[in-house]
């Protein structure tokens, strides 16, 4: 297990160096099981990935995108569903079937168990593109989580609160309790792409790659996780403790 950290110069580079990393994925597995973030990280990534797809250099049509969280108590066509998020960035720019697209299940721990031993028995996800929180969370995994933590309804720290209160308007308009991909079927995915931009990540990103493994920062567990994990920053999110070499 390796993690190499790339140092892009701002964010239009990350999003190119993060669409030709997911572009060679799909390359060579063109039916790849593609986990997906939603938040403000991985959308140039995604709007690369799709000018590919109108160009005809890319052909995403025989992967399946996975949902990584959602949150609850929305109703079937709420603008703050992550899902419907996902669609409209990623799933239809990439001219992916709906049906190829993999919700969720939002009917309790039972369903998401069930969801991940599913997962599990398919051989786990092919990449896992995530992006990193301030207070070290990928997906909804909210400190303390550690590395063995199944998919699982959640609640939202006061920090992911207000630091989602900017997609949607305001603290009061963010739910409080979401379903998220958990963190043990996450580090078994065969290759993580995780993003981070600007310097409000600079620290956590630190943190994370380079102090010891602690549930209080949960994207710390990259560090065991069981396969390939890039890290892409750009210039102010890029740790100070790295010199760009592989950890
Ligand atoms: P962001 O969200 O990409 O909007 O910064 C990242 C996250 O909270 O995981």
């Amino acid at each position: 297990m390796s993690i190499e950290i790339v140092r892009a110069e701002g964010y239009d580079d990350l999003s190119r160096r993060a669409a030709d990393l997911v572009a060679g994925c799909i390359g060579s597995n063109p039916t790849a099981r593609v986990l997906i973030a939603t938040g403000r990280t991985p959308i140039g990534a995604y709007r690369v990935l799709a000018d590919g797809v109108t160009e005809g250099t890319l052909d995403a049509s025989g992967i399946t995108a996975y949902q990584l969280d959602e949150y609850l108590g929305l109703g079937p066509d709420d603008r703050r569903s992550l899902g419907g998020w996902a669609v409209e960035t990623f799933v239809r720019p990439l001219r992916i079937a709906d049906e190829r697209f993999v919700r969720l299940p939002l009917a309790g721990d039972g369903a998401l168990d069930e969801y991940d031993r599913r997962i599990r028995g398919d051989g786990g996800y092919d990449l896992s593109i995530l992006g990193i929180g301030e207070n070290g969370h990928l997906g909804f995994n909210e400190p303390p989580s550690d590395a063995s933590t199944a998919s699982r309804v959640v609640e939202l720290t006061p920090g992911t609160i207000d630091a989602n209160a900017s997609y949607w308007g305001d603290a009061a308009d963010v739910p409080r309790r979401a379903a998220t991909v958990g963190l043990r079927p996450l580090l078994e995915s065969a290759r993580i792409l995780l993003l981070a931009s600007g310097a409000r990540k600079r620290e956590i990103l630190e943190r994370a790659l380079f102090r010891p493994v602690t549930p209080d920062v949960p994207a710390s567990c990259l560090q065991h996780a069981r396969g390939e994990v890039v890290v892409i920053a750009d210039r102010d999110a890029f740790p100070t403790g790295s010199n760009g070499a592989s950890t």
